[in-house]
């Protein structure tokens, strides 16, 4: 059975995700939250990867504090993916 580690996944969006998760009993959900995957820290994408093998990422973390986000602005870039590299 396949997996997809879910980023985010105490969010709004990632918990539509496990809401609707045993709708779909052909694929594994691995659900995180940021203190188990931060998605600016591929290091820790890389050691869940080590525990817990996905073929792949649906990605719910995002910087969503538009306000904070302009005093952030380097950590809400980095939540962008951009550049994004394991
Ligand atoms: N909700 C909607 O109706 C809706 C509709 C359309 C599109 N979207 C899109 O869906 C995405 C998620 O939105 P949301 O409403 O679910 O936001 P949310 O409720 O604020 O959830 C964001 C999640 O991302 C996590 N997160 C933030 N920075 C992270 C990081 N560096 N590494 C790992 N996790 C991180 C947060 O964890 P913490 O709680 O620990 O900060 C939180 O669990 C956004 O791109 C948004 O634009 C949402």
């Amino acid at each position: 059975m396949p997996s997809y580690l879910v980023t985010g996944g105490s969010g709004q969006l990632g918990q539509c995700f496990q809401a609707v998760a045993k709708e779909f009993p052909e694929i594994n959900l691995f659900f995180a939250s940021r203190n188990e995957v931060d998605i600016t820290r591929p290091e820790t994408i890389a050691n869940f990867y080590s525990k817990n093998p996905f073929v792949g990422i649906i990605n719910c973390a995002a910087y969503t504090n538009v306000d904070q986000a302009e005093n952030e602005q380097e950590s809400a870039l980095k939540s962008t993916l951009k550049d994004f590299k394991i």
